[in-house]
């Protein structure tokens, strides 16, 4: 069953670790990272950015997807199925389908609209038990045609966001989606600790985790990070794979075109990246 995200949060939070958000783009990447995560005996959320919504054929087949791979791989830890970067309309159709955890995107809006929107979105999750991420202060980098300039949020609009009752708070702190740039000043403890000290116990979200030092990873966590999000690793890794299968050749060895076959280096990447993510966010063993 598909829990929200709300109670794994606030124990990472309690407990100074974090919990990882990985992206999902099809049947491959959901059982390598379900599998994972159970193996590590760690909660895990499951992100879906509105683009790989579609490339999945809609919202619906996925919710089918992962509950059915909870039951057929006896998945027991616990897994929130979170729409990511949302649009209202977009984490709508979300809860419509069956998620249990949403994220609000309203930081291109003036504060107001992110606030009004934001609001609306706390009664609905609010009253049907799903979790809620809100954003303030625009990451970076390109996200399904979305291109932000890593921004770093102002401390009193995330308290003012927070306030609102959402369950988890996106904040931008200088980092980006993708790999960063050579020139990357790097994260912006400062505001990190000043959106902590006003928002308290909220669990915060740390967004383009791909490519973050590892001593980065842990102050951030130390300063109220609970929740880091994965996504273009899992990828650089599975491509890197898969490359390497075909370039030696494998795919022209015996049964090598198998799908089954020609993915699973990929898959055993993706596993890899993941076991080093819960190993580094300190979630393993906390299901
Ligand atoms: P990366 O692709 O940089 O890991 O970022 C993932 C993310 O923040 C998804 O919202």
């Amino acid at each position: 069953m598909l829990v929200s995200a709300k109670e794994m949060l606030n124990k990472a939070k309690a407990g100074h670790y974090a919990v990882g958000q990985f992206n999902i783009n099809n049947l491959e990447w959901t059982k390598a990272i379900l599998q994972t995560a159970q193996e590590m005996n760690s909660p895990v959320i499951l992100g879906v950015s509105e683009g790989a919504g579609k490339y999945m054929c809609g919202y619906k087949t996925i919710v089918g997807m992962v509950e059915g791979m909870i039951e057929g791989l006896g998945i027991t830890v616990p897994v929130a199925l979170h729409l990511d970067h949302g649009s209202y309309e977009g984490a709508m159709q979300c809860i419509e389908a069956g998620f249990s955890s949403v994220m609000f995107d309203g930081s291109h809006y003036p504060i107001d609209e992110n606030i009004a929107k934001t609001k609306e979105l706390v009664a609905i999750c609010e009253e049907k038990g799903l979790s809620l991420e809100a954003e303030v202060g625009a990451i970076g980098g390109e996200e399904d045609g979305v291109i932000g300039e890593g921004e770093c949020a102002d401390p009193d609009e995330c308290k003012m966001i927070a306030d609102l009752g959402v369950t988890m708070l996106a904040a931008g702190i200088g980092n980006i989606h993708g790999k960063y740039p050579a020139n990357w000043k790097g994260l912006s403890f400062e505001t990190l600790d000043n959106i902590q000290k006003l928002t308290g116990a909220m669990p915060l979200v740390l967004h383009g985790g791909t490519g973050i030092p590892a001593d980065m990873i842990k102050k951030a966590i130390d300063l109220g990070v609970s929740k880091i999000n994965v996504n273009t690793e899992c990828q650089l890794a599975f491509a890197a794979a898969v490359r390497k299968y075909v370039e030696d050749g494998k795919d022209l060895q015996g049964k090598g075109f198998d799908p089954r076959k020609l993915l699973a280096p990929g898959v055993e990447a993706i596993k890899a990246t993941v076991r080093e993510k819960i190993e580094l966010f300190g979630s393993k063993d906390k299901a």
